[in-house]
């Protein structure tokens, strides 16, 4: 078996952000259509409108848990919905994906820190599947359950499985600079710091800002760019910004 690409489909792009559990049924069909065929790959999906609203609901986050069983159960079950769409369509093209739902696995400790176990996956891999994860909620030590993104999932998957590519299929083309346009490569912070700002972001896994932290922590490089090229990310090419 070859090293396998872990590839993110960010919650905005397949779901329609301002309507409550709802796919962008356009979005999700052109990603399935761009997966077909490609085998060695593993998916990751976020949350878009199934999962952030009943986080937001109970004042879950990354870091801030509950103990509310209900709370938990309706963001991991409208979480396992967006899965079962995601897998729906792909199911129709032939991809033989197959479920992993990362609460029955993974766990944090008490400073955060995300173990999710892979071996699974890569038996699923090397039996010819392709397994779908999702952003979702996570057993956390001292907090109860709180999220676990689809980014920390993407990221945690490619060391443990020495992926040999990490794409992240965002709604923007890449990481713009102050003109909209597509910065091509970042190697260091500094170089985007006075774009993307420090700590001032409202989104609760650090926006893009954190993406790129995230991404340039991972030591191997990364793609993040807009539906528009999933193609060429998928055959190979490196599209949008490649985080390195
Ligand atoms: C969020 O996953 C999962 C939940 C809110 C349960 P992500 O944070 O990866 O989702 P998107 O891609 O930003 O929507």
């Amino acid at each position: 078996m070859s090293a396998p690409t872990v590839l993110k489909l960010g919650g905005s792009v397949i779901t329609d952000k301002d309507r409550a559990e709802t796919v962008d049924g356009r979005a999700l069909a052109r990603a399935a259509d761009a997966v077909a065929g490609h085998d060695d790959l593993v998916l990751v999906h976020g949350g878009g409108s199934f999962g952030h609203h009943h986080a937001q609901e109970y004042g879950v986050s990354t870091s801030d848990g509950t103990h509310e069983v209900d709370g938990v159960l309706d963001i991991h079950n409208a979480m396992k919905a967006l899965n079962g769409l995601v897998l729906r369509r792909l199911h129709e093209r032939d991809v033989p994906a197959v479920p992993v739902h990362p609460f029955s696995a993974a766990s944090r400790d008490e400073s955060g820190g995300l173990t999710l176990p892979a071996g699974q996956v890569e038996t699923m891999l090397a039996e010819g599947f392709v397994p779908v994860l999702h952003g979702d909620v996570v057993a956390h030590a001292g907090e109860g359950v709180t999220v676990l993104s689809g980014d920390e999932i993407v990221t945690s998957l490619a060391a443990s499985l020495d992926a040999s590519r990490v794409g992240l299929c965002s709604t923007v083309p890449g990481v713009l600079d102050g003109e909209e346009n597509v910065i091509p490569r970042i190697e260091a912070y500094d170089d985007v710091a006075d774009v993307l700002g420090g700590a001032d972001t409202t989104d609760v896994s650090g926006g893009m800002a954190g993406k790129v932290r995230t991404l340039l922590a991972l030591g191997m490089p990364a793609s993040i760019f807009g539906l528009d090229a999933l193609d060429a990310f998928l055959d190979g090419e490196s599209p949008g910004t490649t985080i390195a």
